[in-house]
């Protein structure tokens, strides 16, 4: 039940500090260490190369993923859209390993390519918020994310899960084949549920970020470099389902390629700048479209802000930042299409589960 709260995706977004910590809860052992199934570990680590294999919102979530498996176990992976893996299969590893992420559980392009390499002899493990779900019960394991139902078409607390979920499989696989981990995830996991409290806190600066940039406009823009990109895809498809506004999520290097043709005066472009290591390239990014007349939304990190900055957002640790910078991303989305008066839970043409292919 949505209890007080005026539409499903705020209530879903105001429970990911609490999804958070119940994840931490699930995935520890009587130590607190974080632990996972062990022939799940065992899977991972007899693997050569992991394929990721999902849609959507999923999608996204499988992009970070990648980052937190290559950072920490060091298996190489790929990230494939569900639709088009089916018919454009790769050339596969010796030994691949496939890991379907699906909040549902019930995508019938995702269903179709795990029925396709069952055949193939290959094993498989289902990241998924239904238990028993079509895609947990076909697959060889099952992870649970434990957000609770998701009633709102627009995903929102699966996504952090889905992304927490990934980087305990990561750290627990890289402490099983041996590599050295040099923070302690519980610890940093918990740091980003309190900095998701704090956002929630925020929401009259969401609604008036949202009023100022996007109340008007027909399109709007989010760049951002390595995990920021993957993030500003998110934000874009948030933005796009729930306020009809067309959105696009680039990466800030690729924008002189062709798209900055598109930027105008007043033009919102969004950008993340969460990452030490991209931090001056990405504000050039946005020198860039600023010079074309762009109205720049930046959102930092504690510790990297500047002057120009809309928003900084607390400081996590810089693997986990995207739990942390896609809240005001929902939030900003979710006004946005408020004040537009869409229908936020429930948008057009749209199914909370695509059981078509
Ligand atoms: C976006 C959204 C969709 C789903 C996609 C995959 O907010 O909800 O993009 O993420 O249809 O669904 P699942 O994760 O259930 O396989």
């Amino acid at each position: 039940e949505k209890g007080t709260y005026p539409h499903y995706m705020l209530k879903e977004i105001d429970e990911q500090p609490l999804v958070m910590r119940k994840i931490i809860q699930n995935y520890q052992d009587g130590e607190g260490a974080l632990e996972i199934d062990s022939d799940i570990v065992k899977a991972m680590k007899d693997a050569d190369r992991i394929y990721i294999i999902a849609a959507g919102t999923s999608y996204h979530a499988g992009l970070v993923g990648k980052q937190f498996i290559e950072k920490l176990a060091k298996i190489p992976v790929e990230v494939h859209i569900s639709s088009e893996f089916g018919y454009n299969m790769p050339l596969l590893s010796e030994k691949p390993l496939f890991i379907f992420i699906s909040q549902s559980g019930e995508t019938a392009d995702s269903r179709q390519v795990l029925v396709q390499v069952k055949e193939m002899g290959y094993k498989a493990l289902t990241i998924t918020n239904v238990p028993g779900s079509t895609l947990s019960r076909e697959a060889d394991y099952t992870l649970l994310l434990h957000a609770g139902p998701e009633i709102a078409v627009a995903s929102t607390k699966a996504y952090t899960a889905q992304l927490a979920v990934l980087a305990i499989l990561a750290e627990v696989t890289a402490r099983g084949i041996g590599h050295e981990v040099d923070f302690d995830l519980v610890q940093e996991l918990g740091i980003v549920a309190t900095a998701m409290e704090a956002l929630c806190d925020d929401k009259e600066e969401f609604e008036s970020i949202a009023r100022e940039y996007l109340t008007v406009t027909r399109n709007a823009f989010f760049i951002g470099r390595g995990i920021d990109f993957y993030v500003g895809l998110e934000g874009a498809l948030k933005l796009k389902e729930i306020s009809y506004i067309q959105a696009e999520g680039f990466a800030g290097g690729e924008l002189k390629h062709g798209t900055i043709a598109l930027i105008e005066e007043g033009t919102p472009v969004i950008a993340l700048a969460t990452q030490e290591f991209v931090n001056l390239s990405i504000r050039g990014n946005v020198k860039e479209v600023v010079a074309r007349g762009a109205n720049p939304c930046i959102i930092s990190m504690s510790g990297l802000e500047t002057d120009e900055d809309r928003f900084v957002i607390p400081e996590v640790h810089s693997l986990l930042t995207p739990l942390i910078s896609v809240i005001p991303l929902q939030l900003i989305s979710y006004y946005a299409a408020l004040h537009r008066d869409c229908d936020v839970d429930k948008p057009r043409n749209l199914a909370k589960s695509v059981t078509v292919e």
